[in-house]
């Protein structure tokens, strides 16, 4: 059965009762029926990066839907200078995190460089050990064409699978950090890796960094719901890196990446603030210590 006839028999999508996926309390997980309905519905929906279960907990609580633990975590967490190094290992860890952290949203783990790229069999080897000792309900890999037989295997065997195209970040030392689908040819090779993922059974697409326009052709396109990160307004849902988002990340952040605060001052202006407590011997008072 694809991803979108499941959505078509389940008749109660929403796991609060209500309609919306954003919001509610919830009562049980949103899973990937739900997110077939909600393209079915045409209501758009926000995802956000996670990497550990203290910062999951608080999106879970703000009904952030769907969290993903990307790869991303190779520069926002695990200070690496790009995704590439990044291992299974690591991704299953903070992914399990993430899991336990949460208990409403969709958890999708990212499969990173080198754990998939062999061929299907290797995907699922990879994969399983995120559902199994990690938790997460789907996972996540690059590629369009490139990846539609590791796709096939994962969704035959069990596994939601949300596909990733336009501007891949494993793959940054062949195509650098550029926007993806400029001019007529890129563009018919991104329609094709869209059509290629959702055929092959992805419930979803990351559409990264590429024209809005563009975007928004591949969304009325298909029939599972885009996920844009630096692709306009018109895919069904908007990702963002949390640490970017929330001003944690230092440094330029791209142009594609709102930011709705500063962390980065609030976390120095606290330690700071501490730290000339703690010199100047005005912490702890009397209302710190136990007798
Ligand atoms: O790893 C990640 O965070 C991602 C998002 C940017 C989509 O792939």
């Amino acid at each position: 059965m694809t991803q979108l006839s499941a959505a078509q028999t389940a008749k109660s999508s929403s796991p609060d009762g209500s309609k919306a996926l954003y919001g509610g309390k919830g009562t049980r997980r949103i899973t990937v029926r739900d997110i077939a309905a909600a393209k079915e519905r045409g209501e758009k929906w926000p995802m956000l990066t996670a990497y550990d279960a203290m910062t999951a907990s608080v999106f879970d609580e703000a009904g952030i839907p769907v969290m993903l633990v990307g790869d991303s975590a190779g520069n926002c967490h695990l200070g690496y200078d790009t995704t590439v190094p990044v291992t299974l290992d690591e991704m299953t860890m903070l992914s399990a995190a993430v899991v336990r952290g949460t208990s409403r949203a969709l958890i999708v783990g990212d499969l990173p460089f080198g754990s998939y790229q062999e061929g299907p069999v290797q995907a699922l080897r990879s994969a399983t050990r995120l559902v199994k000792e990690a938790g997460v309900g789907a996972v996540k890999l690059e590629g369009g064409e490139r990846s539609h037989r590791q796709i096939e295997l994962l969704v035959e065997s069990g596994i939601p699978v949300m596909a990733h195209i336009g501007l891949t970040p494993q793959s940054v030392n062949a195509m650098g950090y550029r926007v993806q689908g400029r001019g007529e040819e890129a563009a018919q090779q991104l329609l094709r890796d869209a059509k290629a993922v959702q055929d092959a059974g992805a419930f979803a697409v990351v559409l990264e960094l590429v024209p809005a326009e563009l975007a928004a052709e591949v969304t009325r396109t298909l029939h599972i719901p885009t996920v844009g990160i630096g692709a306009g307004p018109q895919t069904d849902a908007q990702v963002l890196v949390w640490t970017d988002m929330l001003g944690l990340t230092g440094g330029r952040v791209p142009k594609f990446v709102k930011q709705y605060a500063n962390l980065r001052e609030v976390m120095s202006g606290a330690a700071k603030a501490f730290a000339e407590d703690v010199v100047g011997g005005t912490f702890p008072q009397e209302e710190h210590s136990v007798h």
